[in-house]
Parts: C-alpha cells; structure tokens; sequence
C-alpha cells in the first residue's frame, strides 16, 4: 500500500462525523535496508467513539514511502471511546523529513473551546544526525483519552516527556497558522508549561464544567547545532532552536461538577505501593512479561476500572478492587525500544465517576538506555594451588563472571569493573 497515493485507512466504519477524541503518534526509526531505504516504526493511539470512523492517516508532505498496518482497538461499553492502538511500518528513503496528517471527521460534541474538524500532524525526520550517528528519535509519550477533573481541584498533568536522543523536548499549542490544527483554541482552564510540559488546571467557576479540547504540539530540540545528512552525502545545520520531529498529543479534559473534597482517597481514588510513580522507567527484557501493578483506594466512592493506555499488545487483569496488574511481552523487534504506558484509575460515587492523578511511564526493552552503576556484592571463594597474581584474576575470574551476566541476558557492551577485596582464608579446605 503506498501511502503517497492512498489515504491509509486506519478504520473504516459507520458515519457518526463526531467522534474524535484525540490522538498521540510517536516514531522509531529501525532498520536501515539493503537499498538504502530506512525502516520506520510509526506508534499511534487513536481514540474515537466505538465503531465509527472517518479518520485517515494520509502522507501530507514528501514522500512516506509504502507503509503496513498492524492495529488492535479496544472495545468497552462502559466507556464512551474506544482506544486504537497500533504500529504503521513505513519504509522511507532517508532523504527528507515528511509530515504524516491525521484528519476526517470531527471532535466530540459540545466541546468548550472551538475547535474544528480533526486534524494532527506528525514531522518524521529521517536523516542522519551528526550527533548519535542515527536517524533522530522522536519524543516518546502518551495520553488517555479522556481525562478528568472536579473543577474545583487543583491538579497538574506532568507529561511523559522521554527522549532517547537526550533531546530538548518542549510542547505548545497547536497553531492554525502552521495548518497544525482546524480552529485551534487553547482551553482557558489550562496554563501549559512549555519547557516542561506540566499543564496545570486550577480550580474555576461550574460555568467552565465540560469537556475541553487539548491540542498539543510536542518537539525534540538538539541540545547543541548538528547536521542532518542524507544518503547522498548533502547535509543541513540545525540549531537549537529547530525542531527535529513534531508530535501531536491531542485529548479531552472534562471538568466535571465540583466535589465535596479534593483530598485524595476519599471520592479521587489514590494510588498506593506499588503503584510506579509518574515518568518512572521501567525494563522490560525481551520475550519476558512484565508486570506493573497498580493499586488504589477511595474511602468515599467505589473504585471501579482502570483506564490505561500503552502498547497495543497489554493486557490488563483486575485483582480485586483497586488492584490491578497491565502485563505485556516485549518481542525480539522491539529491542531498545522504549514504550509509554499512561494509567487512571477510576471511582464512582451516586453516579458521578472520579478519576485518579494520571501516571506515566516508560518501559525500556531489552536494555536500560541510561544505566546507573549496579554495585553487585558478590561473594566468591576461589581456592588455588599458588597465590594468583591481580592480572590473572582480571583475565580469568572476572571474564567467568562476564560470561555468567551475559547468560543471564545482559548487553554485551555492558561495562563491567570489579573492585575486588581479598581475604586471606582462614582455612583452606582441598
Ligand atoms: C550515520 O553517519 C555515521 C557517520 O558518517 C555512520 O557511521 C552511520 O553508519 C550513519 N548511520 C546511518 C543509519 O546511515
Ligand atoms: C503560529 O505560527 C506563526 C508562524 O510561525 C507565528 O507567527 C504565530 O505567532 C504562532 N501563533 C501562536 C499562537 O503561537
Ligand atoms: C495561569 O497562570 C496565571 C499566572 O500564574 C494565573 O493567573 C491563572 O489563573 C492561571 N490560569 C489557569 C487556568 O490556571
Ligand atoms: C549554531 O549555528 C548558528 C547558525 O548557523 C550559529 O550562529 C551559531 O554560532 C552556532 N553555534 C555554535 C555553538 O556553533
Ligand atoms: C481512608 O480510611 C483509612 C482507614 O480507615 C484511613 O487510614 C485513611 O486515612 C483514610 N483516607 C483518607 C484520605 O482519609
Ligand atoms: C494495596 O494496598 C492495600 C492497602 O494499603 C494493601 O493492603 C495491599 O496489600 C496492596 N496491594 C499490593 C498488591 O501491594
Ligand atoms: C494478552 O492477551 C492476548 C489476547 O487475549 C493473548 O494472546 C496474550 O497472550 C496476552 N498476553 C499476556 C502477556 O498475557
Ligand atoms: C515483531 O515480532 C512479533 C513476534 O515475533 C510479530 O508478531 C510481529 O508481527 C513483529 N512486528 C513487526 C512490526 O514486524
């Protein structure tokens, strides 16, 4: 399927043109292919209400190269949306950015701030960067749906901003003038923190109850002036005041009617131990299935889901009430991946439902991408016939110990030093 000719349907159903809400795409650039063609793995998580779509994905500018779809939507009554998950697998010539456009069809009904008919625009940049010898990362995020608020509780929504490229990541309102968006108001409820991507809600008036379109721009910014090279050797300086990719991070915040109290655990539910805190990094090795637990309490309201939003193959098991495990099994391909996982948990109390703070987090595959020193107290009792000498313990010992921690699924570049003690033996048994 060519993505320069087709609109890549992304799914097609009945026509409700009020559907939309919101979406978030990240990128990956893998392979780099015998004819000089690049790989690229393209992330999105469409959230629309349950069997109705008109949205596309389409190739807005350049060329997109030929692209596969592998998606999964999750179905459930008890929401109003359904969540689209799921990987297009684009393979590009590594010569110009290009700009892939999510449109068709138009946000929910009675959202507060006008907004037009859908649109969300992704800038892959698949050139050679100077600095990391690779084609650029994008940002890695994510976003439920639908997220809300009692409006009259502060709260913060701290995005998950991970780059591995060790980016600048900033995020902004889309801009109708840059054609990023159809009538774009940012929602007056929010203040947003574009060098750190924190949009903060505080409490307002019940004349601002209901749901608000947000519609975000996020950015990678080199942290010094690089060059981008394409396959034919011509190159291009960018500074740090270009952006290298463009992500669009697109949801609905409901400012529900205010609650008799903000205190978490009472009607918002809390999350305790062992819940992972907010941007925590998490490791996933390949072919093993990690689990993250969540769980949260409500003295007041009833807890009753949890809502989350992450790779297109996890899977979610409830425990009992609060208590909840998302479980997911990296594959081979998704090595030195990193994945964002979004959760809320959600409670309800007469009919009005109460959701948690939004947690994020990144679940890094195969390998840790920032690793800290793991001091590893170990213990060993080497018996020998003559006193061995500093080196021979370096070439012998510690190359068994290396061959032991590659066994057991560690990078082969993995760093390792001992800092080795010696005891004399008390005894020596034969
Ligand atoms: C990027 O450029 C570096 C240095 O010229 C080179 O070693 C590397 O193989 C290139 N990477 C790709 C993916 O072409
Ligand atoms: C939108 O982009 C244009 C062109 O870069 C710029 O002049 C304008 O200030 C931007 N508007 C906002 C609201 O950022
Ligand atoms: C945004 O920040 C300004 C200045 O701190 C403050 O006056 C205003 O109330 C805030 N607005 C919202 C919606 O939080
Ligand atoms: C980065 O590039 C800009 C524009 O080419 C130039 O003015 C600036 O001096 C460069 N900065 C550094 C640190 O090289
Ligand atoms: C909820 O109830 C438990 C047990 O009674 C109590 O320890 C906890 O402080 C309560 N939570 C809140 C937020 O009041
Ligand atoms: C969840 O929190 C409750 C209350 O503190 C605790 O009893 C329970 O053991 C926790 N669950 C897990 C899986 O840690
Ligand atoms: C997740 O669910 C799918 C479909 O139900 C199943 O095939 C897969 O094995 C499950 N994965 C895990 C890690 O439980
Ligand atoms: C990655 O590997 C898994 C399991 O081997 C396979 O099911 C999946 O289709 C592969 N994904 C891609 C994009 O090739």
């Amino acid at each position: 399927m060519s993505l320069s000719l087709l609109l890549l349907l992304l799914l097609v159903c009945s026509a409700q043109a009020s559907h939309y809400y919101g979406s978030v795409m990240t990128y990956y650039p893998k392979t780099t292919n015998a004819d000089g063609s690049m790989t690229v793995d393209l992330h999105y998580n469409l959230n629309i209400h349950c069997g109705s779509v008109f949205t596309v994905l389409t190739c807005s500018s350049n060329n997109c190269g030929t692209a596969v779809v592998h998606s999964v939507s999750k179905e459930s009554d008890i929401f109003t949306w359904c969540q689209n998950e799921g990987l297009v697998t684009l393979q590009v010539p590594p010569n110009a950015p290009f700009q892939l456009l999510l449109s068709g069809g138009a946000w929910i009904n009675f959202i507060r701030n006008s907004i037009g008919s859908v649109k969300a625009v992704t800038l892959v940049e698949p050139r050679n960067r100077s600095d990391t010898s690779q084609a650029n990362r994008s940002p890695q995020t994510n976003i439920l749906a639908l997220v809300r608020v009692p409006s009259n509780c502060p709260r913060d929504f701290n995005l998950l901003t991970f780059d591995l490229d060790g980016d600048q990541v900033k995020c902004r309102y889309a801009n109708s003038t840059l054609s990023e968006c159809d009538q774009c108001t940012p929602p007056s409820v929010l203040n947003l923190s574009t060098q750190s991507c924190i949009l903060s809600f505080s409490p307002t008036d019940s004349i601002n109850e209901g749901p608000w379109a947000v519609q975000l721009v996020m950015e990678d910014f080199p942290t010094q002036n690089i060059t981008l090279t394409r396959t034919d050797g011509v190159q291009t300086t960018i500074t740090t005041n270009n952006a290298i990719s463009q992500l669009p991070v697109q949801f609905v915040l409901r400012v529900d009617r205010a609650v008799p109290s903000c205190t978490e655990g009472l009607y918002l539910p809390k999350f305790l131990p062992p819940t992972p805190d907010n941007k925590a990094q998490l490791y996933a090795p390949v072919d093993e299935t990690l689990e993250i637990s969540i769980n949260a309490t409500a003295n007041i309201s009833m807890i009753s889901d949890l809502l989350f939003s992450g790779p297109y193959n996890m899977n979610q098991t409830t425990l009992g009430a609060g208590q909840y495990i998302l479980s997911w099994t990296p594959s081979e391909n998704q090595t030195g991946e990193s994945h964002p996982v979004c959760f809320v948990v959600q409670a309800v109390f007469n009919s009005v439902t109460y959701q948690s703070e939004l947690r994020c987090v990144i679940v890094n595959v195969g390998y840790d991408p920032f690793p800290i020193p793991i001091f590893l107290g170990l213990r060993m009792k080497v018996s020998a016939l003559f006193s061995l000498s500093e080196d021979y313990i370096i070439d012998n010992i510690v190359e068994l110990i290396r061959a032991e921690l590659l066994s057991q699924g560690l990078p082969s570049d993995l760093p390792l030093k001992l800092n080795f003690s010696t005891t004399a033996p008390s005894a020596v048994s034969p």
